[in-house]
C-alpha cells in the first residue's frame, strides 16, 4: 500500500527546494506526497531558525502533531514525526528533551540519509533517530535525480552554506560551510526541469553569487571553477528556458562577470534581491558585513549602469545591538538613495551562539518596534510608487499558476510583481504581453495585449509555494 508523507515547509526558498528533494528521497520507499496531515502516515517539518519566532512556531506545531500521533497509535495506526531543516540542526539535543515524541531529527545536510533514519526510528521507537552531523561529502552526491514536478517556475539549488559569519546570523552554523555544486550537475538539473515544463528557474543559495562550481570536466576540488555570471550565460543557452533569477546575494560577491551578465543576458531578469541590512557604517562593521554603505551604493550604481531597468529588493534589520537614532537615520537615507521595489525588514532577534547575541547595548523592544514601523512605511511608499509606475505599461508576464477566480491566470512581471489577468487555462506556461490596468497593494491587474509572444504551452503545471527569503 502506498504510504503518504506530508511535508510542511517554513522559512526560505532553499527550504522549499529541499522539501521537493526530500520527496524525491522518500519516493523510492513508497511514499507519495500527502495533500493534508489527515492523509499522512509521516510528517516532515522542514524548519527555519533564522529568528526566534520562526523557531517557536515549530514547537507549537509539534504539540498538535503529538496529539495526532497519540490518536493514531490508539487506533492501531502508524505516524512518524520528522523534524528537518535548521531548527533540527541547531536544537537537535534540546528537541530530544522538549519533544521526546519526535521520531526523526535530520539536519539540512543529512536528508539524503532519511531512509536509514526511518529504519532506525522504526526499529527503536523509544530512542528515535537523530542525525545532525555535517557529512564530509556533499548530500548532492547522494540524492536521487530531482523528480518532483515544480511547474513553470522552478527552484534550483546551486550553492549552500555561508562562510561570511555576519554576527547576527545562524546560517553558517546550521547550513555549514559554503559549497557549490559542479556546473555539469546544475546544467543537467536545469535541462530536466525545463523538460518537465519549467520556463523560469531561480538559482538558490544562501550566498548564491559566491558560487564557484567546478567547471565541466574539472574535478570537484580542482581549478578555480565558474562564477555565477558564467553559469547564467550557460543556462541562458538552454532552449525553452525563458527566465533566470538568483537569490540571495551578498554585495561583496557582486563581481564584474555577474554584472556584465545583467547587461548581456536578456533572460536574466531585471530584479535583484541584494540585502544590505543597515545603512550605518558603524552597524555594518559590528554586523561583520565587511563593506560600508557607500560601497553598497557603488555596487548598485554599477548594476544599474549595466541594466538601467534593474529593480532592487533588500533585507533590513532594525535594532541591532548599539543601533542609535543616527544609525537608524542612516538606514532611512540609504533607502531613499537606492529606492527599493520591495523589501523585507525585521526586528533584530538574538540567536543563541551568535556573537551579536552577546553584544552590549541590546535595543529595547519598543524602540525596535518604532523603527520597524517607520522603515516599513518608507519601504511601502516606495513599493507603491514602483507598482503605480507600471500602470499603462505593457510587459511580458509568464503565467505560472491559476488566478484568484475562474477564467484568470496569475504570473510574474520581469520585476517579480504578481500580475492577475483574465486568460484561458491553456495559456498556463506561456509568456504573454500584458497591459497593466491597476496596481493593488501587492499585485498588479492587467489584460492581454493583442500581440502575444509565442512560447510552447505547458498544460497542468502548478506553481511552487513562494516564501520570502
Ligand atoms: N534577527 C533578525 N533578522 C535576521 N536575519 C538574519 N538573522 C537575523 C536575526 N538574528 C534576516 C537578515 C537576512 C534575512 C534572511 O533574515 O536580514 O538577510
Ligand atoms: Fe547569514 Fe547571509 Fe550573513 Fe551568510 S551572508 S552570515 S547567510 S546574513
Amino acid at each position: 500500500m502506498t504510504k503518504r508523507v506530508y511535508i510542511k515547509t517554513y522559512g526560505c526558498q532553499m527550504n522549499v527546494y529541499d522539501s521537493a528533494r526530500m520527496a524525491d528521497v522518500l519516493a523510492p520507499l513508497g511514499f507519495a506526497v500527502a495533500e493534508s496531515l489527515e492523509d499522512a502516515d509521516m510528517v516532515v517539518l522542514n524548519t527555519c531558525h533564522i529568528r526566534e519566532k520562526a523557531a517557536e512556531k515549530v514547537y507549537s506545531e509539534l504539540g498538535r502533531l503529538n496529539r495526532l500521533k497519540r490518536r493514531r497509535r490508539a487506533s492501531g495506526g502508524e505516524f512518524l514525526i520528522a523534524v528537518a531543516g535548521c531548527v533540527a540542526q541547531a536544537e537537535g539535543e534540546e528537541m530530544r528533551r522538549r519533544a521526546p515524541f519526535v521520531d526523526i531529527v535530520c539536519g539540512p545536510q543529512a536528508y539524503h540519509r532519511l531512509p536509514e533514519l526511518i529504519e532506525r526510528a522504526k526499529s527503536d521507537p523509544a530512542r528515535g533517530a537523530f542525525d545532525t552531523e555535517f557529512p564530509v561529502e556533499s548530500k548532492f552526491d547522494h540524492l536521487p535525480e530531482a523528480a518532483s514536478p515544480q511547474g513553470v517556475s522552478a527552484f534550483l539549488s546551486v550553492q549552500e552554506g555561508c562562510d561570511k559569519f555576519c554576527t547576527f546570523c545562524v546560517v553558517p552554523y546550521t547550513r555549514g560551510a559554503e559549497l557549490s555544486r559542479p556546473v555539469a550537475a546544475v546544467l543537467a538539473e536545469a535541462r530536466r526541469l525545463v523538460g518537465h515544463g519549467a520556463r523560469e528557474i531561480t538559482l538558490l543559495g544562501q550566498n548564491v553569487n559566491a558560487y564557484h562550481g567546478a567547471a565541466p570536466g574539472e574535478s570537484a576540488g580542482g581549478g578555480t571553477g565558474w562564477g555565477l555570471g558564467r553559469l547564467v550565460r550557460a543556462l541562458a543557452a538552454i532552449e525553452g528556458l525563458r527566465r533566470i533569477r538568483y537569490t540571495t546575494s551578498h554585495p561583496l560577491d557582486m563581481d564584474d562577470e555577474l554584472i556584465a551578465a545583467h547587461r548581456d543576458v536578456p533572460a536574466l531578469m531585471p530584479f535583484l534581491h541584494l540585502p544590505v541590512q543597515s545603512g550605518s557604517d558603524a552597524v555594518l562593521a559590528r554586523m561583520n558585513r565587511r563593506h560600508d554603505a557607500d560601497a553598497y551604493r557603488r555596487v548598485v550604481g554599477r548594476l544599474r549602469a549595466a541594466r538601467p531597468d534593474l529593480a532592487l529588493s533588500s533585507d533590513f534589520i532594525v535594532g541591532f545591538p548599539g543601533e542609535s537614532d543616527a544609525d537608524f537615520a542612516a538606514t532611512l537615507r540609504l533607502v531613499e538613495d537606492v529606492f527599493y521595489a520591495q523589501a523585507f525588514s525585521f526586528k533584530y532577534s538574538p540567536r543563541p551562539g551568535t556573537p551579536a547575541a552577546e553584544m552590549p547595548d541590546q535595543v529595547p523592544e519598543v524602540v525596535k518596534a518604532e523603527r520597524l514601523a517607520e522603515l516599513q512605511a518608507l519601504l511601502k511608499r516606495q513599493q507603491d510608487r514602483f507598482n503605480r509606475a507600471a500602470v499603462g505599461q505593457t510587459m511580458p508576464v509568464l503565467f505560472d499558476r491559476p488566478g484568484r477566480s475562474a477564467g484568470q491566470l496569475a504570473g510574474r512581471s520581469p520585476w517579480l510583481q504578481p500580475v492577475h489577468v483574465d486568460a484561458d487555462a491553456r495559456d498556463m506556461g506561456t509568456m504573454r504581453d500584458v497591459r497593466i490596468l491597476a496596481a493593488h497593494a501587492n499585485s498588479l491587474a492587467g489584460e492581454l495585449a493583442s500581440q502575444a509572444t509565442a512560447v510552447a504551452s505547458v498544460p497542468d503545471a502548478a506553481e511552487p509555494e513562494r516564501v520570502p527569503a
